[in-house]
């Protein structure tokens, strides 16, 4: 089965299943979205499915909610949660400091609001999404319908003040219409290149009119497990300042690979 895989959907799927090895009994998990947190979601269903974990998940977004639902997994809202233990979600590009840029699949808002009520955030990435500089990865803005035009141009125009070397917005498209959020807003998509201060880039998205949020995780992100194509793991924890290699036996999970498709 696991010649079926590419080497990056191998890379995804062994960070995956060793993040679902951190959900214990009782905890409460914010679950991410996107294709790496799919691999999560699947994990984690069988793992409720075939040794009983009892645990609770906040999806970040409706495609996730249906997947975990899917699989078994006891789905409560975050209002019902409160507070996370544990959230565990994909990542367009993290740094050295863990920093990340979020967003690619257009779930940067209910995946900010869910890492940040958790008590400890833990990426799960392929090695390709490290980066020494933020930026190369379009950085999403998630922005209301009304006058979004008007945000943009703004958003251009304060982006020139900026330690950025691209300030092209585009509106990310879902073929003839712009593409909708689950909260009903657009995205645009920064064409930055590079992020010299992503702090302060942050922070001035932010204050711009019709901006709800933009995809710079900045002091969110705790550990990251890396993945690579040949079963290797890295997990690397910023508070601990540790690195833990591992490897992952593919044959164990094989009746996952059967499903695949996000
Ligand atoms: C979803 O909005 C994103 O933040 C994803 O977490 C990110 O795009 C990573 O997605 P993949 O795991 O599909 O690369």
């Amino acid at each position: 089965m696991t010649g079926e895989l590419s080497p990056i959907d191998k890379a995804k799927f062994v960070a995956a299943k060793r993040a679902a090895d951190l959900v214990e009994d009782g905890m409460r998990v914010g679950l991410g979205t996107g294709s790496t947190a799919a691999w999560l979601v699947r994990c984690l269903g069988e793992m409720v499915r075939n040794d009983g974990l009892k645990f609770k998940g906040v999806p970040t977004s409706s495609r996730t909610a249906q997947l975990a639902r899917d699989q078994g997994i006891e789905v409560i809202s975050l209002d019902e949660a409160r507070w996370l233990d544990l959230t565990i979600d994909g990542a367009d590009e993290f740094d050295a400091e863990l920093n990340l840029i979020k967003g690619g699949g257009g779930a940067l808002l209910q995946e900010k609001i869910v890492a940040t009520a958790s008590d400890r955030m833990v990426v799960i990435a392929d090695a390709g999404k490290e980066v020494e500089t933020l930026g190369a990865f379009p950085l999403p803005v998630e922005v209301i319908p009304f006058g979004w035009q008007t945000s943009q141009a703004l958003i251009e125009e304060m982006l020139v003040s900026l330690d950025v070397m691209g300030r092209a917005a585009t509106l990310r498209m879902n073929g003839a219409a712009p593409f909708v959020t689950d909260e009903g807003n657009h995205i645009l998509d920064l064409h930055l290149n590079r992020i010299g201060n992503a702090r302060q880039l942050a922070l001035v998205l932010n204050q711009v009119p019709g901006v709800v949020e933009n995809g710079l995780f900045i002091d969110i992100c705790d550990t990251v497990i890396v993945g690579y194509g040949d079963g290797r793991i890295e997990v690397r924890d910023i508070t601990e300042g540790t690195v833990e290699r591992d490897r992952l036996d593919f044959v164990e999970s094989e009746n996952l690979f059967t499903d695949i498709g996000d």
